[in-house]
């Protein structure tokens, strides 16, 4: 690990007693920040102190109010309050008040010494902490997924075995679960590693386009086809075909998708000729595509194709401890990401993390992490960074049922600031709105967002 010197702000009216405890801190290993009154927000800010030690009786002010600045802009920094034998009474007050401890004076040396080895050893344990979290977090990787969950390790071990001889595969999950990373991961782990990977989202395609989109048309087959042109199938070929969010399939199309998954054939739209391609199908949804076939939405003899291997992952609610070492992982990601040195989190910060619902899985987990990340201003992410995005983002919108449709069509200024709040998520955007998915993306289309 690298050498790492906490910083140390010192506030004291007496410059004597400053140059005292700056000698002892710096042999301590601390980087010192001396000041002889008050500090500013934005004062504080520059500073990013790890530790501080005030003076009980600053002019103008008071050791108390600095230690409740100093927390309100940080509440993991590490507070000592300096204090004459007569006030000990407010010093006693200044540790319930979240002072980490009080030295009286005149300064006994050896326990000014003392105290700041603890301070080092606290910081430190936190960056150790954190350090065996990610460390622990890659042993717990497979294929970029991070679970250290009882499921998730049944999870990965599945993929192992499965991998080998997967023709077809529907993953299913609630949204944010990391269904297109299993998707890759059946691809990675399988024989056709070496060929292509080809993604499409259902939802995000017009009706009309399907067809030629998957099989590909010849030429002049219909107004605007020009060229002849591969579908997403023959692109796939000796490779994987990931269909994602498949429940949006229209009917023909999902007739249409049988044959290929069954014969291996297709036929190019205006074409006569039968073309072979061998593609793995993974397709993946959100819903349940078994009520979907019970409401005649969705072809049964797909679905049993589909579904020989079915893989379903748990919401991250139901294994909360994968929570620390995806957070962990997050965090070494975003701070070397945004250049910052940040070392954790605060006892609080993590509770929370620990406690949220998570309605929108490991997507929103990662999005809060990038977001307090952003904000935070110290080296610990504390649990004030954390509750300023927490559940704000990302989670599924209420029912669309329970959201007055809006007037139809949108307007290019409401469908930015849709995916404005719902962080560029479309589909949290569109279910916002009010709107299928389906019908966002077109009108994304037609606005020109896309
Ligand atoms: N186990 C995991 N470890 C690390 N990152 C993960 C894990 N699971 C999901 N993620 C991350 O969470 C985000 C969402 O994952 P993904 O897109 O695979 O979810 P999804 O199930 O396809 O969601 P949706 O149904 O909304 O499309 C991605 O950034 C992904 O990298
Ligand atoms: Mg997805």
């Amino acid at each position: 690990m690298e050498p790492f010197r906490p910083v140390l702000l010192v506030v004291d009216d007496e410059p004597g007693i400053l140059a005292i405890v700056a000698r002892v801190a710096q042999a301590g290993g601390f980087e010192v920040v001396t000041r002889t009154r008050g500090q500013t927000v934005s004062e504080l800010e520059t500073i990013k102190a790890d530790a501080a030690l005030v003076d009980l009786r600053i002019p103008g002010t008071s050791g108390i109010e600095i230690l409740q600045q100093i927390h309100a802009h940080d509440p993991a920094c590490q507070v000592i309050l300096m204090t004459g034998f007569a006030s000990i009474d407010s010093a006693v007050e200044a540790v319930k008040l979240g002072a980490l401890d009080y030295l009286s004076k005149p300064l006994n040396l050896e326990r000014l010494g003392e105290l700041l080895k603890t301070v080092q050893q606290g910081l430190d344990r936190r960056r150790r902490l954190m350090a065996a979290d990610s460390a622990v977090a890659q042993r717990f990787e497979f294929c970029g997924m991070i679970g250290r969950s009882p499921a998730m390790q049944d999870l990965f071990d599945l993929i192992r075995r499965l991998a080998p001889h997967t023709r077809t595969a529907l993953i299913t999950g609630e949204t944010g679960t990391g269904k297109e990373l299993v998707a890759a991961a059946l691809h990675k782990m399988g024989p056709r590693r070496g060929r292509r990977f080809v993604a499409l989202n259902c939802s995000a395609i017009a009706e009309t386009l399907f067809e030629s989109e998957l099989f590909g048309h010849a030429r002049g087959a219909f107004t605007g086809a020009g060229e002849a042109k591969a579908g997403l199938f023959e692109l796939a070929d000796g490779g994987t075909l990931f269909l994602d969010e498949i429940g949006e399939l229209p009917p023909p199309m999902q007739a249409k998708l049988l044959r290929v998954v069954e014969m291996g054939e297709l036929r190019r739209v205006g074409a006569t000729d039968e073309r072979k391609v061998d593609v793995q199908v993974v397709a993946a949804t959100n819903r349940s595509l078994r009520d979907e076939v019970d409401h005649g939405r969705f072809r049964q003899d797909l679905y049993y194709r589909l579904n020989v291997v079915e893989i379903a992952l748990t919401p991250l609610r139901e294994r909360r401890e994968d929570i620390p070492y995806l957070t962990a992982a997050f965090v070494e990601e975003f701070a070397k990401g945004f250049g910052k040195r940040l070392q954790g989190l605060t006892p609080g910060a993590e509770r929370l993390l620990q406690q949220a619902d998570w309605a929108g899985n490991v997507r929103e987990l990662r999005n809060t992490i990038e977001r307090a990340c952003i904000l935070s201003e110290g080296h610990i992410l504390s649990e004030r960074d954390i509750a300023s995005v927490a559940g704000s983002q990302d989670r599924p919108a209420p029912q669309p049922q329970a959201v007055p449709r809006p007037q139809i069509p949108l307007d290019l200024e409401q469908v930015r600031s849709a995916l404005e709040q719902a962080g560029g998520n479309k589909a949290a955007a569109a279910r916002a709105l009010g709107l299928s998915r389906r019908a966002f993306y077109r009108r994304l289309e037609t606005l020109g967002l896309r």
